[in-house]
């Protein structure tokens, strides 16, 4: 019979460690665990690879593992259920763990701006749909099967040079942000840059805003990296004028231009990590992320930009009860909380994955 998660909602921290380092040992190399760099600490230390979409994307292609527990968010899960073997078996330890920039595109809604984009634009030969990886399985789709491909933050300038090399304009779908930001940097000005606006007609857009534009960036962003502002930055710059600013591209246009580096989480790890001691930084991206980073760096002075505690609530979902749930559930030869993704949209998805991985 299942194990039932109610037994394990009452267990401390301290208790679930011990089950979850027994577990590991018992199912050995069946089960590979991977860990998103905003996991809470007591999650991250049980993980067999940690790192940014691009890299834990990368290692569950990789994974012979029977089991791939992804101790991150409910798209990343679904990205290794695309990319590994049909037999392997992707778990999500807690069904709760979404991204809410994900969900701020879906394709009922992407489908009909394409079909009114259609109205004003041959689509299939002028734009490139673009979908960053924190969003559903049937919008990969979506891009697979209209010529599109999938982006990280770590590979979008990449992923815009292939796309613009095919069709003239991008529809970059859901972080505004990332899409702004990433483009700007390429050379594209923002006066050719529009926000489709998808709770409005045509996006909000004129017919010659959408003729004239490069990029166009549906209007969705991370709530957590909106809490970074300009003037945080500012205002600690003031005190320490010595400090190097380094935020994540999910950070707003303004945020990223005050920055001296923009980056992946594995970027931003990478940079730190690298630079000097003595050096001070201030960090842009989520707290968990920036506070291993401060314990790990004693030599240098490494700060959370925000006042307020800017977590990834969704991420933070993940706790030791629900990962020694899954573990235990395993050994005793019952899969809970498997992430399957159905066929015809798998198919598609991959397509568009693995023109992604191509480029990279
Ligand atoms: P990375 O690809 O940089 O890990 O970012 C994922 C994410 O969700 C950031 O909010
Ligand atoms: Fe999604 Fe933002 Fe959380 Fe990243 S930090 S998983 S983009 S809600």
């Amino acid at each position: 019979m299942t194990l039932s998660i109610h037994n394990y909602a009452t267990l401390t921290d301290e208790e679930c460690d011990a089950l979850i380092v027994k577990a590991k040992a018992q199912l050995g190399e069946r089960c590979v665990i991977l860990g998103h760099h905003y996991q809470r600490n007591e999650v991250f230390k049980h993980a067999d690879f940690s790192g940014d979409s691009l890299k834990l994307s990368k290692d569950a292609a990789q994974s012979t593992a029977e089991y791939i527990v992804f101790c991150g968010v409910h798209f990343m899960a679904e990205v290794a259920d695309i990319l590994s073997r049909p037999e392997q078996i992707a778990i999500l330890p807690d069904l709760a763990a979404g991204c809410s920039m994900a969900d701020m595109a879906n394709l009922m809604k992407v489908q009909q701006s394409w079909n009114e984009l259609a109205q004003v634009l041959d689509v299939e030969n002028e734009v490139t749909p673009v979908t960053y990886i924190n969003s559903a399985a049937d919008l990969k789709a979506f891009c697979g099967e209209h010529g599109g491909i999938v982006c990280t933050s770590s590979n979008a300038q990449k992923i815009l040079e292939w796309s613009f090399a095919r069709r003239e304009k991008v529809l970059f779908f859901p972080d505004q942000h990332l899409g702004r930001n990433t483009a700007y940097r390429m050379g594209i000005g923002l006066d050719e840059m529009v926000v489709w606006n998808f709770t409005k007609p045509m996006g909000g857009l004129t017919i010659e805003q959408i003729k004239n534009a490069k990029m166009i960036l549906w209007d969705g962003f991370c709530s957590v990296h909106q809490m970074f502002k300009p003037e945080h930055i500012d205002n600690y710059l003031a005190q320490y004028p010595e400090t190097k600013v380094i935020v994540h591209p999910e950070c707003c246009f303004e945020v990223c231009q005050k920055a001296d580096y923009v980056g992946s989480t594995e970027f931003i790890l990478k940079t730190v990590r690298a630079a000097e001691a003595g050096t001070r930084w201030l960090v842009g991206t989520e707290l968990n992320l920036v506070n291993r980073l401060s314990e790990e760096c004693t030599d240098k002075n490494v700060q959370f930009m925000s006042p307020m505690l800017c977590m990834c609530s969704t991420m933070f979902r993940t706790d030791p009860q629900h990962l020694a749930w899954i573990l235990d559930n395993l050994v005793a030869g019952h899969v809970v909380n498997q992430i399957s993704v159905p066929e015809k949209d798998a198919l598609l998805a991959k397509e568009a994955l693995n023109a992604m991985l191509t480029v990279v």
